[in-house]
This record gives C-alpha cells, sequence and structure tokens, in this order.
C-alpha cells in the first residue's frame, strides 16, 4: 500500500508521526511525505519511505497513493479533496480536520467505540475516513461501556479544555501569559510576609494591561478562563457544543441529534489554563437505576485505555488530572456517583490528552485497520 503523508510536521501531524513511529505503522507501508513549502527536500528518515519530499499541492504525486492521510487543515483539504476525487481517485482519505466530518459518504473514526460503523462503511466502499473533534471522541472513550450498554438516556458535558486545542500558538501564548503574571510579583513572592491581596492586585492589573500578551486567545487565559469555544451556531450554543452531539451520534451510527433514537448531548465548552489534555465534567441521565458499583464495573471493561478512579479525594488528585494524563493514551474517568436529583442521575469526570486520542491516534489506528 502507497501511503502519502501530508502535515506531518504541525502540532497533531508530529505526535501522529511519534505514535506511527512507535507502533511501527511505517513497516507496513510504503510512504510518500508531501510538504506545502519544501517539496525537494529531505523526508524524515522513517522506514520503506521516498527520501525526497513531493509537493502537497501536486495532484498526480497525490493520485499515486493507495492513502493520503493529512493533518495539514481544513484549508488544505478544501482546496484538494475535492480537484484529486474529481481527477478519478479512488484512494483512501483519513483526515484530521473537520471538514469532511459531517460529509454522508465520510465516516468519523474512532474504532474502540465505532468498529462496526467503519467496517460497514469499508465494506459498503467508503472512502473517507476522519478523526472526530476531541473532545467527542475522548467522552466516548470514556462512557463507551455504557454507551455499548445501551444505559444511557441523556448526557451533559461541562468541558475544561486545554490550549493545545486551540493550535500550537495558543499553548505559548498561555506560558507566556503564566510568565508575565509570575514576573510581576516575583518578587514579592520571595518574601513571605508580602500581602497576598497586594500581590493580586497586581496580577490582575497585569492581565488586564494592553501589553499583556493576548494576541492568540484575544482574551488573557492564564489566571482566566474563556467559556466560549469556537464560533457562535444556534440556539445559543458554540459550534463545539454543537459539534457535541452531532459528531458523538454520527460516530456511533445513531440517528442525528433530535431525531428519535438519538443519543442526546449538550453543555457548556470553556477554555481554561491546561496544556493539553481536556477534560470533562458530566452528568449522565441513565435509562435505569443501577449502582456504581456495576458502572464501574461496565466502564472499566469496556476499552483497554479506559481506566476507572476510585471515588476518594487521594486517589482523584493524583490519578485525574492533566498533569497525570498529558502525553499517554489513558482515559481515566473518575467521581463516579449518584446525583441527589435521582438514582438515574449519575455523575463523572473524565480527562484525556487531546492530541492523542483527540486527534492523531484514531488517523494511524485507521491506516492498520486498511493495512491488516
Ligand atoms: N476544537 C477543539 C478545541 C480541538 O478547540 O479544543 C480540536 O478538536
Amino acid at each position: 500500500m502507497k501511503l502519502g503523508m501530508v502535515g506531518w510536521r504541525g502540532m497533531v501531524g508530529s505526535v501522529l508521526m511519534d505514535r506511527m513511529m512507535a507502533e511501527k505503522d511505517f513497516d507496513f507501508v510504503s510512504t510518500t511525505f508531501f510538504s506545502t513549502s519544501n517539496a525537494g527536500g529531505k523526508a524524515p528518515d522513517v522506514p520503506n519511505a521516498d527520501p525526497v519530499l513531493k509537493d502537497a499541492g501536486d495532484l498526480d504525486a497525490l493520485a499515486a497513493c493507495d492513502v493520503v492521510i493529512t493533518c495539514q487543515g481544513g484549508d488544505w483539504t478544501k482546496e484538494h479533496f475535492g480537484e484529486l476525487r474529481e481527477k478519478g481517485w479512488n484512494g483512501y482519505w483519513i483526515d484530521a480536520a473537520s471538514t469532511l466530518r459531517m460529509e454522508k459518504d465520510a465516516i468519523i473514526v474512532l474504532d474502540p467505540v465505532n468498529m462496526d460503523v467503519i467496517q460497514k462503511g469499508l465494506e459498503s466502499g467508503v472512502k473517507n475516513y476522519v478523526g472526530g473533534n476531541c473532545t467527542v471522541s475522548l467522552l466516548l472513550m470514556a462512557l463507551d461501556g455504557l454507551i455499548q450498554a445501551d444505559l444511557i438516556e441523556w448526557i451533559t458535558s461541562m468541558t475544561y479544555q486545554a490550549a493545545s486545542g486551540a493550535g500550537a500558538p495558543n499553548m505559548r501564548e498561555l506560558l507566556k501569559q503564566m510568565g508575565d503574571l509570575y514576573g510581576v510579583v516575583a518578587d514579592d513572592l520571595q518574601d513571605p510576609r508580602s500581602a497576598i491581596l497586594a500581590i493580586d492586585r497586581k496580577v490582575t492589573e497585569e492581565m488586564r494591561s494592553p501589553e499583556f500578551p493576548v494576541k492568540a486567545f484575544g482574551v488573557p487565559l492564564a489566571g482566566s478562563l474563556i467559556p466560549w469555544i469556537d464560533r457562535e451556531v444556534e440556539h445559543g450554543q458554540s459550534r463545539e457544543e454543537w459539534k457535541g452531539g452531532a459528531e458523538a451520534n454520527k460516530i456511533l451510527g445513531l440517528p442525528g441529534i433530535g431525531e428519535k433514537g438519538c443519543l442526546p448531548i449538550d453543555g457548556l465548552c470553556v477554555r481554561v489554563g491546561s496544556m493539553r489534555c481536556h477534560s470533562q465534567a458530566l452528568t449522565i441521565k441513565l435509562k435505569k437505576d443501577i449502582s456504581c458499583e456495576e458502572i464501574e464495573k461496565i466502564l472499566a471493561g469496556a476499552n483497554q485505555w479506559v481506566k476507572v478512579i476510585p471515588n476518594h479525594k487521594e486517589e482523584t488528585i493524583q490519578e485525574l488530572t492533566p498533569a497525570k494524563v498529558s502525553g499517554t493514551l489513558s482515559v481515566p474517568i473518575g467521581r463516579i456517583h449518584k446525583l441527589n436529583i435521582g438514582p438515574e442521575y449519575v455523575t463523572a469526570f473524565t480527562v484525556g490528552d487531546q492530541l492523542l486520542w483527540g486527534a492523531a491516534e484514531p488517523l494511524r489506528r485507521m491506516l492498520r485497520i486498511l493495512v491488516d
């Protein structure tokens, strides 16, 4: 199988490259690396790869591939995907961008959760396979067991989303903001007797100063939060919130939100100052009253990456945080207990690395499904 890799140098692309090397994915394909800016340059040194970079605008070179994986972004997909298909190219398109996600002839890939949907797609000749929105994929990885057991009536998800979801410049800006805030009070912090309210006043002034670095986020994130992600859509929802319901149902092969048989999912999406882990506080209405022990057993057995964290303080603060999960494929879920609202109402908290299961991992796994 001939693989074309596009957008392998960016943030998601680099995480994907690392994972593909770790899992020896390149051993099973012959790879051409494409570049939008450095055609003719040296390609990454991986097994079975053409040593020279090809031009990512060269449709003939792309059409020579059996599979194209792209992390180049939505604009590149918009520009080249249609043209390539119009040329009669019938290869597999595996994409990290959201451009094609909701198209009828595309499947959103998250194989631990929707292998049946992927298999059906392959059998019926679907050629476009797209990675899901990060919060959606991480939510479904965590709740896989309860969903497969058809125990959920509806879900609300209140998110705590990392800077990485907004892009690499945003991660840099978050760190600059943190550094700036520290900088204005560094001397005061040396003195244990300095007044905390005076320190806080300086921090707030710095946050509001016109010099504070906010080019990427538009407003401060460090020491603050931003309760809006992506653009406004209908009914007061942000697009990130809309994706929760729309994409999750598509991944699961269910009817769309509002239609009979769908899984209602909605909530608020909030940007916080974590680096690359998205967290979500969930309220789940179960279809019937089952015990928390039963819920934990069902969740823990669903896939090899979900990890149930006992609902006690020490385990929770050690295991259920971005600091712990960052850079790993583990998807812990904890804080599981019944809400006082009623016996069918359960709450839970889950954390996941948005660059791994949230972006790169489902793409490389789709390649392996095609190869195997
Ligand atoms: N849209 C997500 C976010 C990231 O802004 O955090 C990618 O799915």
